[in-house]
Formats: structure tokens, sequence, C-alpha cells
């Protein structure tokens, strides 16, 4: 149980003010409910153990009255104030950086809008700057998904035809786990994303070369020839589908699969192959008919995606 206190995916290890507020919510709810609990308990034995008289009516009323009613209406008055205070505070701050996120069964398409207006597609994968407020947009094309990075702040829907927004304030560098916690169909379980906090400067460097087109060591022939540019992007090339993940720096990412793998060769191997058995539901279908050939081809280019 003690596991899930600390950790990439830990709430009760927050590593951004929204998530801080949350725990600190949290704890103090949880020593209000021990303390209630405590009472509850007490009560109950000292009726049944020790309190042998029967009690009067006027006696039983005012028990009823004061621990039935007032004590729990105050006490949920009190938490209801303390929670309504901490709203403005989750949704202030004049963002540095807009993140744009859309749901799809079953990854996550991220788009970067820097000040400048430039738009920078990717997908995944979160970067953000530490000690920078960051405003995320969430939209859904398909299903309600709903976006949660325990670490950093608390959970928000992913609304088709909707935008619903969310501030982070990341405060510690490192790197985090964000899920899916809505069900959004047999994949659900696999929709996951790796979010790294940077150095504000890193960050900056990174958005800029991922601005950049891709960088190509190996040959796209394979890629091209299967089709694959009918769904994936790799900016610079003739591959600009739009259905599935832009791909132009898929070999930087974290993770294959949105967060279900760790982005090997082996793996990004297997993925391409089996990918309807390892992720049932998806609209990608598996590749594994391939000639050898083309499929070292592709994983080949995958891995020169930089
Ligand atoms: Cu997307 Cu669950």
């Amino acid at each position: 149980m003690l596991g899930a206190c600390s950790g990439p995916q830990s709430a009760l290890d927050p590593a951004g003010r929204e998530a801080a507020e949350v725990a600190t919510l949290f704890w103090v709810m949880l020593a209000g409910a021990a303390v209630i609990w405590l009472q509850v308990i007490g009560a109950a034995l000292f009726g049944s153990r020790w309190q042998k008289q029967p009690i009067s009516e006027r006696g039983g009323l005012r028990i009823i009255l004061w621990a039935g009613a007032i004590f729990p209406t105050l006490v949920l008055a009190v938490l209801l104030a303390y929670g309504l205070r901490l709203m403005p505070v989750l949704r202030t701050g004049e963002p540095a950086l807009t993140v744009h996120v859309s749901g799809e069964q079953y990854w996550w398409r991220i788009t970067y809008r820097r000040p400048d207006g430039a738009m920078i597609e990717s997908a995944n994968e979160l970067r953000l700057p530490v000690g920078l407020p960051v405003e995320v947009t969430l939209e859904s094309v398909d299903v309600i998904h709903s976006f949660w990075i325990p670490a950093l702040a608390g959970k928000l829907d992913m609304i088709p035809g909707r935008t619903n927004r969310l501030v982070l304030n990341p405060e510690r560098l490192g790197t985090y786990r964000g899920v899916c916690a809505e069900f959004c169909g047999r994949s659900h379980a696999l929709m996951a994303f790796p979010v790294v906090v940077m150095e504000p400067a890193d960050f900056s460097a990174w958005l800029s070369q991922q601005a950049a087109r891709a960088a190509r060591t190996a040959d796209d022939g394979a890629f091209l020839a299967n089709g694959c540019g009918g769904c994936h992007a790799v900016r610079g090339t003739e591959a600009t589908g739009t259905i599935g993940p832009d791909l132009t720096h898929l070999a930087d990412r974290l993770s294959l699969g949105a967060g279900m793998f760790e982005n090997t060769p082996e793996n990004r191997r297997r993925f391409v192959a089996e990918t309807e058995r390892l992720k049932p539901g998806v609209r990608m279908p598996s590749f594994g008919s391939l000639p050898e050939g083309d499929l070292d081809a592709i994983v080949a280019y995958l891995g020169s995606l930089r």
C-alpha cells in the first residue's frame, strides 16, 4: 500500500503546485475523517460496554441534534469552504506556454503553441518547463478520455466537442507519468504518457529541435511504399497522414505505443509487427506479414527519426 506514496505517478508525492494543493486537501480530510472515526468508535464502545443505564428520551434527542445534525453540518461546511478556496488557486496564472492535447483511441495528440504562434505537433510524451505556468487545453475526437498527471495536478475530462482548460505549474525537475483516467475502450489501460519537466533553457532548445524537420539517416523507401505515410506524418517527407501520431522525432521519445514500452529497436519492431495483439482496438493494423527486409528497413527508419 505504501508503494503508492511516492514514485512517478503518485498524487501523494506532488511535483507541481496544483498537485500539492490536492495532496494537502487529502491529508486534511484524512485527518478529519480519522478524528471523527475515533469519536464514533469511542461512542459505540461507551454505549455498548460502559453505559449501563438507559438514557432519557431528552438526552437521546440532544445527542441526535448535536452529534447527528449540527456537528456533521459544521464539519462539511468547513471542508466545503476549504475546497472552494482552493479552486481560484487552481485556475489562475498567465500561461508561459499553451499545449493542446487531444485524446484519441488510444494515444495522445500533443501540439505545442509557441509565443510566436508556431504550432509544433508531437505525440504521447509531454515536456514542460519547470517553474512556469503552462495552459493545457483538452479535447477528444472520439469518446470521453480523462487527462491525469497525478504528480502535477488533478484530473480533467476530455470531452468531444468541448475544450477544457487545465493549468500546470511544475515545480520539480523529473520524469513523471500521466494516464487516461476514464474508461475509453479496450486499450484504455494502455493509454499513458511520460511527462518530462525540464529547465526552461533545455525546454526551449528541445522545442526548437522538435520544430525542425526530421534528420534522416536511414532510407524511407519501405516506410512510404507500405503506406505508413497515409496515417503518420514525418515532416519534411511525403508522409503527411494525420490519423495516427506524428513520427517526425519518434526516436527521441521515451516510450512507444503511448507509454507501453521503452523506445528500443526491438520494441519498435514488435510494435509494428504485432500492433493489434499488443494494443487491442487500436486503428493501426499489424504489419507482421511484411517481408523481413521491409520490416527491418521500417524499424531502422523509425530509429533514425531524431
Ligand atoms: Cu483514453 Cu481511457
